[in-house]
């Protein structure tokens, strides 16, 4: 019996030597080690042999059994080694390729412009307001002092859609449609970003279509010394620490007093230029307080109310900043005008 259990054992361990796939090494286990294997039909005849042997082949039984487990085992770790080894080389990701580069979007300059300046009046505790563009002629002129055939109108050609209605040609008409929404209610602090029309022939420095921003504050004691604060405040966060204001007196029909600011000029800071026609001051944006009439017609008791407001083209602020010579680079999407702003 021993014999034929070694002779089992010497079998088994040549056929493992050929084998080198995991489908053969089961075959072979199930053979020698199988419930019905090689190894169980020896063991049956176990029951003829004496209480002496018993222990003994048992022992070679045993022994038998743990050699070839031993080398099943051996080689199957070999083949899941070599499996792994396999995919690993199969699925190897060359981290040193250079990677493919996305194409990468930037704000245009008059969003970017137009952000700053709310961020600016946010920070100053006011609030964005929006109004329609194709507006009343009641809002964009009449509610602001400016009645029919008045002839500050012509100061802003329109384009009428009928006869009561048009594009509006400033961000002003917001002012009342604001104090309405606020029904008497104080303080009014807004600003009014957004499109505004007006029938120009387009140049280097005029549009059809361009951008305002509308401020308006009406609250108890409001002063003219607040309008200049505010102005002093913002054109120092948008231009820089040093620059300085300038009031000039001037002509709205719906604030009044009115002034048109300039700043120290952004190019020379104030020695004299060509930017500046060697004055040292560049205009950017109108402003006054607030017309009675105008106060009323939103719905403000003038006697006990007071405000200012002013207005100023986006474009104009974004040339002036980024030293951008002609109005039309924002409106024709060159690329590589618009990319030179892609990181500010
Ligand atoms: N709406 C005026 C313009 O377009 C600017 C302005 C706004 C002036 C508010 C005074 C007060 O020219």
């Amino acid at each position: 019996m021993k014999e034929r259990l070694e002779a089992l054992k010497s079998d088994a361990l040549a056929e493992l030597a050929g084998v080198n796939d995991a489908q053969a090494l089961g075959d072979i286990r199930v053979k020698y080690l199988g419930k019905k294997g090689a190894l169980t039909e020896i063991l049956r005849g176990m029951g003829a042999l004496s209480a002496e042997e018993r222990p003994v082949i048992g022992q070679v039984a045993n022994d038998v059994r743990g050699a070839i487990e031993a080398v099943i085992e051996e080689k199957q770790e070999a083949f899941q080694r070599a499996e792994t080894e396999k995919r690993l080389a199969k699925e190897t990701i060359d981290v040193t390729l250079p990677g493919r580069r996305l194409p990468e979007g930037g704000l245009h300059p008059l969003t970017k412009v137009i952000q700053d300046l709310e961020d600016i009046f946010v920070g100053m505790g006011y609030q964005v307001a929006e109004g329609p563009e194709v507006e009343m002629d009641y809002y964009n002129f009449e509610a602001l002092n400016l009645p029919k055939n008045h002839p500050a109108r012509d100061m802003q050609d329109s384009f009428y859609i009928t006869e009561d209605i048009l594009m509006r040609t400033h961000t002003s008409p917001v002012q009342v449609r604001t104090m309405q929404a606020m029904q008497g209610e104080s303080p009014v602090k807004v600003i009014v970003p957004g499109k505004v029309y007006r029938r120009d022939d387009d140049d280097a420095t005029h549009s059809f279509q361009f951008h305002q921003v509308e401020g308006i504050v009406v609250g108890k004691n409001i002063r003219m010394s607040d309008l200049k604060g505010t102005l002093l405040q913002f054109v120092r966060e948008m231009f820089g620490a040093h620059t300085e204001i300038r009031l000039r007196p001037s002509f709205f029909p719906f604030t009044e007093p009115s002034v048109e600011v300039d700043v120290t000029c952004i190019k020379c800071g104030g020695a004299g230029c060509r930017l500046c026609k060697q004055t040292g001051w560049i205009e950017i944006l109108g402003a006054g307080m607030v017309h009675p009439n105008v106060l009323e017609m939103g719905g403000y008791d003038p006697k006990e109310y007071s405000g200012f407001a002013f207005g100023m083209g986006v474009e104009r602020i974004a040339m002036l900043k980024y030293g951008v010579d002609d109005i039309r680079h924002f409106y024709n999407s060159d690329l590589s005008f618009l990319k030179q702003f892609a990181r500010l």
